[in-house]
């Protein structure tokens, strides 16, 4: 082979091997990332998520939700968790005020932790920390252990502006929620199976009081509620409504990760427009009858979905860096 050659075969090589490996446009994000680093990261940060959960158990749904928050703003980065003197950050959209507190109080807390450890320090992002408080309140709620992929940058910008339209709303129909999903490569199953995440927590009565007091005209109800249910949420929201009031999103156990939230669809109790909505379609309704008939395999294609929820727009490099305080960038 003559130099020309050579370069031709080295380049076509390497094109080759771009194109055929499975995350060629996502970072190469590995189970045990820090390792060397940080050895006991993940010890660290369970022990304080689970201090954290003894305190408040809406730990547990809040920061999922932040995870899922984070994720779809510009990637897994942390940058939900940014600050901004001016309130401009991502936290202060409309979309995301109803994040709590918690979720944000759990990941700064385990980063202290973190940092407290000699070795550890400036060395573990707070983008992976989320990732890993994310497993970490889904196995104490009862749900699936897996291991997290880790090695996430965390980003340096976070704006409001990047957040509108870009969060599904409880509004949004079937056809709505799929597409939000597959522009970020997620399939309708794990459009499905992510949802289930909706077996934690609640729902201010502004999300749906229009499902039970105004549908199509006023005082029409949602014909897709359960008439039961709905009376039982008239009771509960009352039609001015008030913002202090919050309803479980799976009335059945919101503290446990379960799959109750698709028996709760089988049955018209589905809270937000956009549960109900994933039992409307020939294909979603086979999905959510086989996740409320077998836990087994909800845990195992939400392991699934969750770990490429996890791989969405990851920085590597000079795209992100390590931040010292998880609320504001390095200054260096
Ligand atoms: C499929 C589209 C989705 C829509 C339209 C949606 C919408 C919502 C809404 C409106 C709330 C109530 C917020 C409030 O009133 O305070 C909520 C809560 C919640 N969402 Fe979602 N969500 C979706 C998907 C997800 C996903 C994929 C996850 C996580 C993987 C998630 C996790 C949660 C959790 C845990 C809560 C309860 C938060 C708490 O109690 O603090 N959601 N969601
Ligand atoms: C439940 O799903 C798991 C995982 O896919 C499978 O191995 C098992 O056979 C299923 N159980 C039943 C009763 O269908």
């Amino acid at each position: 082979m003559d130099t020309n050659n050579f370069i031709i075969f080295v380049l076509s090589t390497i094109l080759i091997v771009l194109i055929i490996s499975p995350n060629h446009c996502s970072a190469q994000l590995k189970h045990n990332y820090y390792s060397n680093s940080c050895p006991n990261v993940e010890t660290i940060v369970r022990n304080a998520v689970k201090k954290k959960l003894q305190e408040t158990i809406v730990t547990a749904p809040a920061t999922l939700r932040l995870f899922f928050h984070d994720c779809f703003i510009k990637g897994c980065d942390a940058s939900v968790i940014l600050a901004s003197p001016s309130g401009n950050a991502e936290k202060d959209s409309e979309d995301d005020l109803s994040l709590a507190g918690d979720g944000f109080d759990t990941v700064i807390r385990a980063k202290t932790a973190v940092e407290r450890v000699p070795g550890c320090k400036h060395k573990v992002s707070c983008a992976d920390i989320l990732a890993l408080a994310t497993r970490d309140v889904i196995v104490l709620s009862g749900g699936p252990n897996y291991g997290v992929e880790l090695g996430r940058k965390d980003g340096k910008t976070s704006t409001k502006a990047s957040v509108e339209g870009h969060l599904p709303l409880a509004r949004f129909n079937y056809k709505q929620l799929r597409k939000m999903f597959a522009s970020h490569g997620l399939s309708q199953v794990d459009l499905i199976a992510l949802s289930g995440a909706h077996t934690l927590g609640f729902s201010h009565c502004s999300q749906f009081s229009k499902r039970i007091y105004n549908y199509k005209s006023k005082s029409s109800i949602d014909p897709k509620l359960e008439q039961g249910f709905a009376k039982e949420l008239q009771k509960q929201c009352p039609r001015d409504v008030d913002p202090r009031i919050v309803i479980p999103l799976d009335p059945t156990s919101p503290f446990r990760f379960d799959n109750s939230f698709y028996k709760n669809l089988q049955q018209g109790k589905g809270l937000l427009a956009s549960d109900q909505a994933l039992y409307t379609t020939r294909k979603s309704k086979r999905v959510v009858n086989a996740f409320a008939a077998n836990t087994t395999l909800f845990e195992r294609v939400f392991v699934a979905a969750i770990t490429r929820l996890g791989r969405l727009g990851v920085k590597t490099g000079n795209q992100g860096e390590i931040r010292h305080d998880c609320r504001v960038v390095n200054n260096d």
